[in-house]
């Protein structure tokens, strides 16, 4: 069950954390995996390790933001590695910016479009450069990484990636309902927290939050990883236009 030989992957912003787990464990179960993120650097790192590990990577630099690019990268891909079959759009967060969290009433308009740009466009962009090849393939797997942000409203200074995160689970709703019969299912799994460096429960700040998670910790980049394993199967072809909740439990609290 799960063997993804034989597919190829494209993880964006594969360069470290979520994307970076997601591409070694899609990896492990034997598809080719196209390692995207802008920081070549970090791209190639995790290549490294794909291949040491005995896998199949190359790196897939280019910014998600930019259509033209990621259909040219695209395209070289399917050229070496054949058609792209998996897409899983991780790429978040603030894209180029650094995260900067504020209330909405504080905030710049011009600070609310590095946001959308990643997490909306940029999963349209990547969409669009490889479902045609999905469709002809009669066979496509495309997952989209949003948030609990996208799902329920908090007061910490996120509104404007919750408003992206919310739309990208809308897109693939309408999407999953335009490609089902190709063959191609879209799922979303909206991820509670997983920090990229390991936390203490004695934390000042972070350490009340991981108290409120059921099961007692935060996520790691396993947690995700082995569901999107699952979602790029074959097995999972009955699923789809659904949204995950990945949270260790605290979207109950
Ligand atoms: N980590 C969490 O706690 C958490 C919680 C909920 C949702 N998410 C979502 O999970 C995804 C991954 O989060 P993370 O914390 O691992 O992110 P991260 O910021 O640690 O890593 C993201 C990677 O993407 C790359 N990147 C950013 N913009 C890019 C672009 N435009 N083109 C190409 N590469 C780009 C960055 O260089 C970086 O290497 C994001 O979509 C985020 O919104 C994360």
């Amino acid at each position: 069950m799960f063997d993804l030989t034989g597919r190829v992957a494209l993880v964006t912003g594969a360069g470290q954390n979520v994307g970076a787990g997601i591409a070694r464990a899609l990896a492990g179960r034997g598809a080719v995996v196209a390692v995207n993120d802008y920081h070549a650097d970090r791209a190639e790192r995790v290549v490294q390790e794909i291949v040491e590990a005995g896998g199949r990577a190359v790196p897939a630099i280019f910014d998600v933001t930019d259509l033209e690019a990621a259909t040219r990268v695209v395209r070289s891909v399917a050229e070496t590695e054949g058609p792209i079959g998996i897409l899983v759009n991780n790429a978040g967060n603030a894209g180029a910016e650094a995260v900067k969290m504020a209330q909405f009433v504080d905030m710049d308009p011009k600070d609310w479009h590095s946001t959308f740009d990643v997490n909306i466009f940029g999963v349209l962009n990547c969409c669009k450069a490889t479902l045609p090849s999905m469709i002809d393939q009669g066979w496509g797997r495309i997952i989209n990484i949003s948030s609990a942000s996208g799902l329920r409203g908090t007061d910490i200074g996120v509104s404007i990636y919750s408003a992206a995160k919310a739309g990208a689970l809308g897109f693939t709703r309408a999407l999953a309902a335009e490609v089902g019969k190709s063959g191609v299912t879209v799922n979303a799994i909206a991820l509670g927290m997983i920090p990229p460096y390991e936390i203490k429960a004695s934390d000042p700040v972070l350490g009340e939050r991981i108290a409120s998670i059921v099961v007692g910790r935060a996520g790691t980049p396993d947690d995700p990883a082995a569901l999107a394993v699952y979602l790029a199967s074959s097995e999972a072809s009955w699923m789809t236009g659904d949204t995950i909740l990945l949270n260790g439990g605290s979207y109950m609290r």
